[in-house]
């Protein structure tokens, strides 16, 4: 068997696979058996502080209605409810697993962020990742008023917080390696790239606006590889990604690309762990197939930066990409 350990912000991983934020891990039976297929993490599902926000209102509310009726029985608002869920499953995880549980947070005011972060660090996690999922719907707003919010997050996260930080962030910026690179001096220790934004959908027939979860599909896992190979060794950040990683073929390309680790959602929610255990399988075998001791042994080799071709990254193959596609020939008869 090759050697998949890796490390990953500063922790030791048994493999490169993690298990990405979603609800995979909000039963420990769930985590326990992801584990034993092989994930080297496990990243939780966000804690939102919006939501942290309407539940203490809503308990406030029922609160004060008790305190109407003349109840004594009164729930206090503080206690109880989604964060000290949150905050015990942290614990319950880390008690009952081997591997890093990474925590994730998806803030909305300063405050919001630092308090929740700081609570996140104290119920045990290992690591914190930063779910920068904010739509800038304000056409008023600049992409640098954008990216200067994001830093600030971090910047003041990394003053009050010695645990290590992961920025997840999606495919639109215009240039994410600058950003990267600006992570990187902010104090983030690794990016994730990218999160996939769950496209809202029309109703034809009630014209309402609905919200709609898809998987992935693998072939959204190269605009990953690409992004993957084009920063490593040129941001100060190691690269995790996420999205479309459903197959061993899809997780060999992103770590041969640079990638520290590989996150997988979709692949798991649709096959449970029996899909982590193959790809584990299969990137074990191609490591033996190809003599390749452990993980450093090609990690990286087909960067932009290592690779024989690296314009094949920019835009030389975008247009042998098109000019190369032949329409079929029966195509308009
Ligand atoms: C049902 C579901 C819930 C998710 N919840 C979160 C979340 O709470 N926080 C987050 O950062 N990403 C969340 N994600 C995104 C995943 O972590 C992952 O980045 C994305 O699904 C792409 O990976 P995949 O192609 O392997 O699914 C969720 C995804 C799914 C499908």
């Amino acid at each position: 068997m090759a050697d998949l350990r890796t490390r990953y912000l500063g922790l030791r991983l048994p493999s490169p696979l993690v298990v990405a934020a979603s609800p995979l891990t909000r039963e420990v039976a769930c985590a326990r058996a992801l584990e034993a297929a092989g994930a080297g993490a496990v990243v939780m599902d966000s804690l939102f502080e919006e939501e942290v926000i309407e539940d203490a209102r809503r308990r406030a509310a029922d609160l004060q209605k008790d305190i109407d009726r003349g109840g004594t029985q009164g729930r206090h608002p503080a206690g109880g409810g989604c964060l000290d869920d949150y905050l015990e499953r942290i614990a319950a995880l880390k008690a009952a697993l081997e591997i890093p549980v990474i925590a994730s947070l998806n803030g909305v005011s300063a405050s919001g962020w630092l308090e929740h972060a700081r609570l996140i660090a104290r119920a045990g996690a290992d690591a914190l990742e930063l779910n920068l999922y904010a739509i800038p719907a304000d056409p008023r707003v600049s992409a640098e008023r954008v990216e200067a919010g994001y830093l600030e997050v971090v910047r003041a996260l990394r003053r009050e917080l010695t645990l290590p930080l992961a920025v997840k962030i999606g495919p639109q910026f215009s240039a994410p390696l600058h950003f990267a690179r600006r992570l990187a001096q902010a104090g983030a220790d690794a990016v994730v790239i990218f999160n996939r934004f769950y496209q809202p959908d029309i109703d034809l027939l009630r014209r309402v606006v609905v919200p709609r979860i898809q998987l992935s599909h693998p072939q959204e896992s190269l605009l990953r590889v690409r992004w993957a190979a084009l920063m490593a060794g040129r941001v100060e950040l190691e690269i995790a990604v996420t999205g479309g990683f459903h197959r061993p073929m899809d997780a060999i390309k992103a770590l041969l690309a640079g990638a520290q680790v590989v996150q997988m959602a979709s692949a798991l929610l649709e096959r449970g762990p029996e899909a982590l255990r193959e790809v584990h399988r299969g990137l074990d075998g191609w490591m033996q197939e190809h003599e390749h001791p452990d993980l450093d042994a090609f990690r990286g080799s087909m960067s932009y930066l290592r690779a024989a071709d690296p314009g094949g990254y920019e835009r030389a193959n975008y247009r042998e990409a098109l000019h190369g596609f032949s329409l079929p020939p029966d195509l308009c008869p």
